[in-house]
């Protein structure tokens, strides 16, 4: 067993709603790994910051000089949070972080650009920064190293998923709602290969821009807004039928697929489907994220061949707040043969899962470990994920 590592991850995902960080204390060797999730937080974006990152996320509101700041601003807010982390869970020394950073643009399939095929991807948060100002080495830019291993470079979570929830006798089927939605389903007993894992649709994405736009409400917090509303069945009968819901696993997601332009589509097929409260249009996003999640289960995981291969679904992300999206899940999953519950159960807090992931990751990669997983990414083969920034001399050494 490898002296245990204390180590930080850090998740700022596509809902830009603010800073995850979990601190974990990881030992390993020879593949048997130990982790242990020691303490959670998370730190709310300030509005301008909030604002400014959705803003930059945005290709044709970007600008260069304003880009560049943005990475440098997040390095010294991922620093605070760690360090804000610490101080409130009483832990006074970590030895690595990793932080996956903010994504400003992510492209995981292959498309012609001046002549060549290429995919693309883009995490800022300088890490250089948070590596200063805590006197510790810092792993980030985790997905580069996949897309060029031939991978989509997403999702990486399933890496960890099946490295702390696979089960001797029970299919698992872990549902992240972020801002985008993505399982990891794992059989009883799988090999890494058997693992299959990507993105469903759209997480909390359309319901808090729905609910910015009708309601200047940042989301629909529990599920309120949502609850009171009417579901509109033929909008998102009408829905499911776009490419995205159509293409085969691995497949990904971002803001390209469900930002802005999506939900000015969405709400304008909701008031053209009835005369409708804005309530009406919070609960049919709502509603229709439920039933991307059910259809991508239906369509790609519970094939007759797999029939009573799961029994559990586990639902982490801040989606697995929102009281209504989950009951809508519940109701829809028995006739799969699914029991849903979240992963608190688990003893992983819904809210840690994706940061907790974040440590695992970095520290497969100070160990020059692969940090992937091939069948959920496409990647050809493992890779070690990322970059280490390193402290400057007389930081490292206090
Ligand atoms: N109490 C809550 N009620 C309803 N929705 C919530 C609640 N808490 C968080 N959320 C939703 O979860 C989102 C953040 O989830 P998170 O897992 O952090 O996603 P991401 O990885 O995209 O940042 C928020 O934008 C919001 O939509
Ligand atoms: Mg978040």
């Amino acid at each position: 067993m490898s002296k245990p590592a204390m180590v930080a991850g850090v998740m700022s995902g596509t809902s830009a709603d603010g800073i995850d960080v979990a601190l974990a204390r990881i030992a390993s060797s020879r593949g048997d790994l130990r982790f242990r999730l020691l303490a959670h937080r998370g730190f709310p974006y300030p509005k301008n910051i909030r604002r400014k990152i959705l803003q930059l996320m945005n290709a044709s509101s970007a600008s260069v000089p304003e880009l560049a700041r943005l990475n440098f601003l997040l390095g010294e807010l991922y620093a605070e949070a760690i360090r804000k982390a610490m101080r409130s869970a009483g832990i006074r020394r970590i030895d690595l972080a990793g932080c996956h950073g903010q994504t400003l643009y992510h492209q995981g399939e292959t498309a012609d650009f001046l002549g060549r095929k290429l995919s693309a991807t883009w995490q800022t948060g300088e890490a250089a920064i948070v590596a200063a100002r805590l006197g510790i080495p810092v792993v980030s830019d985790f997905r580069p190293a996949d897309m060029a291993a031939g991978g989509k470079g997403a999702p990486l979570v399933p890496f960890f998923d099946y490295a702390l929830f696979r089960h001797r006798s029970r299919g698992r089927i872990l549902q992240n709602i972020g801002g985008i939605g993505n399982l990891t389903a794992i059989p009883a007993r799988a090999a890494p290969d058997q693992v299959i894992a990507f993105d469903t649709g759209p997480g909390n994405m359309v319901i808090d821009a729905c609910c910015q736009r009708l309601f200047q409400r940042p989301m629909d917090r529990n599920g309120e807004i949502a609850r009171r509303g009417r579901v509109l069945q033929a909008v998102i009968n009408k829905l499911l039928r776009d490419a995205f819901f159509r293409q085969k696993p691995p497949r990904t997601a971002g803001r390209e697929e469900f930002g802005g332009r999506f939900t000015d589509r969405f709400i304008t097929q909701c008031r053209r489907a009835a005369v409708i409260k804005p309530e009406d249009i919070v609960a049919t996003a709502t509603a229709f994220t439920a039933a991307t999640i059910v259809d991508a289960l239906r369509r790609f995981v519970l094939k007759r061949s797999s029939k009573n291969k799961y029994q559990d679904f586990i639902v982490s992300g801040g989606g697995a707040r929102n009281r209504t999206l989950m009951r809508y899940l519940r109701e829809s999953l028995p006739p799969l043969g699914l029991r849903a519950q979240t992963s608190d159960t688990l003893g992983m807090p819904v809210a840690a899962k994706e940061a907790a992931a974040f440590a695992l990751l970095a520290y497969q990669t100070w160990h020059q470990l692969a940090g992937n997983l091939p069948a959920a990414t496409g990647a050809s083969q493992p890779a070690i994920l990322g970059k280490i920034s390193f402290p400057p001399l007389e930081a490292a050494r206090r």
